[in-house]
């Protein structure tokens, strides 16, 4: 389709039964809860990816979820709540009125679509008021980072038995996660100059932390509850966009890859949301799997690259990672085919 001499391979996270990669941590997490006596788990959710693989999971641990979903993509996708709902968790739109810090954000901004970093604030407020009860989080920190590098290290040893060098990794980036697995077992085979890998995070340009944000401490929240991170952020107060990648909509990125970005091991660019979804959709005619909204921003980026190789001549080895499937988010395909959906510029 793209008549170009690059050989471009992708890793499925979307084959999950829970729909993306957000099960490889949640699994970890509830594990580690349940063994501490915890018997509920709060947390945000933007896309509903997260929400959904927790939800699931905690019912192998005999655990209760609670989740605050972005009002935004709520809003989008009634039906990530009907299927968090179904695994047994409660669903609340973010901003809330079950929280102080929801109430709060409600009184001064009634019509806001919310925020990534407001859902974890008002998760972590109900989880300090009960010994029993803990917060757990689907991206940035280093412990979901290290869970997922299952993705890269599945990934490196499929490529050896394929005999594939990679010359360029992408893979999208919200808070991280799936970019860190994906990547970092990668990083350290560069870092030991057994490869030159090319390693590129795809950010939105309505959520653009790692190409224009500032590296410096900030909280993960808006209401700045959690610790201090040491993080490129566009400001913890930073309302994004409401675009359907809910995933992306973070005004942080994880101090991992903060610290490679910051390092010089890879590079980032940003895309407008009409640019990912067509790519998403050239992707589904070329494969027949419907790629989630944070995924297209990889699938755009190869796209690019293999575009790039065309002009070259260059056969150059691209791998990315999709991270997860679209099927729930068929409204924002549905708005992008009939000429509905907004720029991010506007
Ligand atoms: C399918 C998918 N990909 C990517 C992301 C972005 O998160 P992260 O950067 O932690 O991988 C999300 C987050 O919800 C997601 O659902």
């Amino acid at each position: 389709m793209l008549k170009t001499p690059a050989r471009i391979y992708f890793k499925r996270e979307d084959m999950s039964p829970l729909g993306s990669h957000k099960g490889n941590t949640a699994l970890a997490q509830a594990y580690y809860n349940a063994e501490e006596g915890i018997h509920t788990l709060t947390t945000e959710t933007g896309a509903g990816q997260w929400g959904t693989a927790l939800s699931m999971v905690s019912n192998l641990f005999d655990i209760d979820t609670t989740v605050f979903m972005v009002r935004g993509s709520y809003d989008q996708k009634p039906f990530r709540k009907t299927l968090m709902n179904m695994y047994g968790a409660t669903v609340h739109a973010s901003p809330s009125n079950v929280t102080s810090f929801g109430r709060k954000v409600l009184s001064e901004h009634p019509d806001t679509t919310g925020s990534l970093g407001i859902a974890i604030s008002e998760a972590c407020e109900m989880a300090v008021g009960d010994d029993h009860t803990c917060y757990a989080l689907g991206s940035v920190l280093n412990h979901v980072m290290l869970h997922q590098t299952v993705i890269g290290l599945e990934t490196l040893e499929q490529m050896r038995i394929g005999e594939i060098e990679p010359d360029c990794m992408i893979a999208c980036v919200g808070g991280g996660s799936n970019f860190a697995g994906f990547t970092f077992p990668m990083m350290y085979e560069k870092m030991r100059g057994r490869s030159d890998c090319e390693i590129v995070a795809v950010e939105p340009e309505a959520a653009p932390s790692l190409t224009e944000g500032e590296f410096r401490y900030d909280h993960g929240d808006t209401a700045g509850m959690t610790p201090l991170l040491m993080m490129y952020t566009l400001g913890s107060g930073f309302i994004p966009k409401g675009i359907h990648a809910g995933g992306l909509r973070y005004h942080g990125m994880s101090p991992l890859v903060s610290a490679a970005y910051d390092s010089g091991m890879l590079s980032a660019v940003s895309y407008d949301q009409l640019q990912t979804f067509e790519a998403g959709v050239m992707f589904a005619k070329a494969e027949g799997i419907v790629p989630a909204p944070e995924s297209c921003h990889a699938v755009k980026a190869a796209i690019d690259r293999a575009l790039e190789c065309r002009a070259t001549g260059e056969g150059r080895t691209i791998v990315f990672c999709l991270s997860g499937h679209g099927l729930i988010d068929l409204h924002g395909y549905g708005q992008f085919l009939d000429g509905t959906m907004q720029s991010s510029a506007l």
